[in-house]
């Protein structure tokens, strides 16, 4: 029963679990934004090999001022392309200091990309939620992007349930702008080009190919303050030891019955709580490279400062 109605998606969705949803740009793979563990989901059935942040979907630039810094250009900007011309265009914010999204969604970043799709069937299902979606192209990661209900069931299984709403329009994903200091500067090319955004000031390409991935490519793109070790085995003078599996000392594990979904889930939010006195030094069990294991290594070994060099590969 792959295919479903809004009504039992928005359930779905509410219980943490994901749902392939139609948007005029493309199909995307939706779960609550604010939820780590459906989150972690996402990236499990992508099989992505690294967390890159996901766009957030919200209904409206209300939902936006309740997750990011608003400045009086970015909202008339969001009024303008998402209001009045209905266009597809993300907008990367900086995020306020208290916000509900997962740091799992966001990859760590201390910025956040907000879209509000146009596309009815999507738009119904986010105002009924009170939470904020997080939606990457809904294919199996290094794969094309779904344009219709029956290519996301064949690129991720038939077992991923669906709304169908037809074929995108667009067809493409959404033009990303960044829009956190003066210079406009366009991450992903998209239906939005710069000749539509000259109007509002000078306008950068950030480097082509490169744009989509960069937030999560970046080497060093979330490290916490302290020295990070991995394949750590015990606790150490100064050290927090963050566990996975069996770990009797450790200070926070990231999953005792080592479900690497769970453990996923809790990476960003446990870094951060031991990125902090009186530890020195975090150091991390070993984390099988299998399935979201591996997104959790490639996390790992940009935020660490030795890498181990078996995790290259
Ligand atoms: O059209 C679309 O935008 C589709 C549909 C489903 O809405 N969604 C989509 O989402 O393409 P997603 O999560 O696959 O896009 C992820 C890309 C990242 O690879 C990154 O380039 C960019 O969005 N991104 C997300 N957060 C960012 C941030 N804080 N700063 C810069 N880029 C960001
Ligand atoms: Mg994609």
């Amino acid at each position: 029963m792959p295919i479903i109605f809004p009504d039992i998606a928005i359930e779905y969705l509410k219980n943490a679990d994901i749902v392939g949803i139609p948007t005029e740009t493309v199909y995307g793979l939706a779960a609550d934004a604010t939820n780590s563990q459906a989150i972690a989901k996402i990236y499990a059935i992508k099989d992505r090999p690294q967390f890159n942040p996901l766009i957030i979907h919200v209904p409206s630039i209300e939902m936006v001022e309740e997750l990011a810094q608003v400045s009086s250009f970015a909202k008339d900007l969001m009024q303008e392309f998402w209001t009045v011309r209905n266009a597809s265009m993300s907008f990367v914010l900086k995020l306020k200091e208290k916000h509900p999204l997962s740091l799992l969604a966001l990859a760590g970043l201390s910025t956040v990309a907000v879209r509000r799709p146009n596309h009815p069937i999507a738009l119904d299902i986010l105002s009924a939620l009170e939470f904020p979606l997080a939606a990457p192209s809904a294919n199996r990661s290094n794969t094309l992007s779904t344009t219709t209900a029956r290519h996301v069931l064949d690129s991720l299984g038939e077992g991923v349930p669906v709304v169908d709403g037809g074929s995108c329009k667009v067809g493409l994903e959404s033009t990303i702008l960044d829009v956190t200091n003066d210079n406009l500067s366009i991450l992903r090319q998209g239906i939005v080009t710069e000749d539509d955004l000259k109007s509002y000031g000078q306008v950068n390409h950030a480097n082509h190919g490169d744009a989509i991935k960069a937030p999560g490519m970046l080497k060093r793109h979330y490290a916490p303050n302290r020295l990070l070790k991995m394949n750590t085995s015990k606790k150490e003078e100064g050290m927090a030891f963050l566990g996975f599996g069996h770990c009797p000392d450790a200070d926070l594990n990231l999953s005792v019955s080592e479900n690497l979904s769970e453990a996923a889930a809790n990476l960003f939010k446990y870094l951060h709580a031991l990125d902090k006195s009186p530890f020195t030094s975090i150091g991390v069990s070993p984390i099988p490279n299998i399935g979201i294991g591996l997104a959790i290594n490639d996390r790992l070994m940009r935020a660490c400062d030795n890498p181990p060099l078996q995790h290259y590969t």
